[in-house]
């Protein structure tokens, strides 16, 4: 019978995939991948497999999501393996559990491999970590693409000591001003990771009160850290090139 691998490619560069990524990619007979899945780690698909883009067009995430289900199950008729290809971990967002359910109650047998995710990976390869002891005792992980004037739910978040925002670049504004008006000091650090991890990584280092006023210059893919383990980083930096080289 075929499995169905929801898999995770990691944050971007090739050598944070998993070993048993690794392993099921070489195997797979297809593969169904998203946007934020790199070509550093598509070069790893086997050459005979069939390889199909399903990243969703901005309005249209829907009507995407249903014809990927359809085309996992007719792969899966196909290939004894199927890979679906998330970037980093695919049960962090990215509508992965909704597919292993969907998939699941169809009677599809499915494998969860985890990925590196993104929220961890990018700010500590760019010198800032989730923790630090005596600094921040725990951290939290929202997603920023909700709609704006909901300041309520940030309520619980701004209280974290770490808050790591994925999908937030478009609202980062709203966000800023929402954690300030639940009683985050404006003065708070923030950074943006822009492409982490690859060569293309970019990093601003700013304060709430800036983002809220909307003086960061950002695009996305970008993990959006607020809290005093960002001071780290500028320590760190000395040491940045030789741990990513
Ligand atoms: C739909 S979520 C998927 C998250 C993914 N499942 C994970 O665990 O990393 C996509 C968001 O993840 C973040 N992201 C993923 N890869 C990134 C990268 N290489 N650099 C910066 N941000 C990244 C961005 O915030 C982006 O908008």
């Amino acid at each position: 019978m075929s499995r169905i691998y929801l898999v995770g490619a990691g944050p971007g560069r090739a050598d944070l995939l998993t070993v048993r990524a690794a392993k099921v990619l070489s195997r797979a007979g297809a593969v169904l991948y998203d946007r934020l899945v790199s070509s550093e780690v598509l070069e790893l698909v086997p050459a005979a497999a069939e390889l199909i883009y399903a990243g969703k067009e901005e309005g249209r995430q829907e009507e995407t999501q249903a014809r990927i289900l359809i085309q996992l199950e007719e792969c899966a008729r196909r290939h004894e393996v199927v890979v679906r290809l998330k970037g980093g971990d695919p049960m962090v967002f990215g509508r992965g559990a909704e597919e292993w359910v969907w998939l699941a109650r169809r009677g599809w047998d499915v494998e969860v491999v985890p990925g590196v995710s993104s929220a961890i990976a990018v700010p500590a390869l760019a010198g800032i970590p989730a923790t630090l002891r005596g600094v921040a005792g725990g951290f939290a992980v929202v997603t920023g693409n909700r709609k704006s004037g909901c300041c309520q739910q940030w309520q619980a978040y701004a209280a974290a000591d770490t808050l790591i925002v994925l999908m937030g670049v478009e609202n980062r504004a709203g966000i800023a001003a929402c954690l300030i008006e639940a009683g985050r000091a404006a003065e708070t650090p923030v950074a943006f990771v822009e492409n982490g991890t690859t060569p293309r990584e970019r990093v601003l280092v700013t304060s709430l009160g800036k983002v809220a006023h909307d003086e960061a210059d950002v695009t996305s893919p970008a993990v959006m850290i607020v809290g005093e383990v960002v001071n780290l980083r500028s320590e760190l930096m000395p040491y940045l090139a030789c741990a990513i080289a």
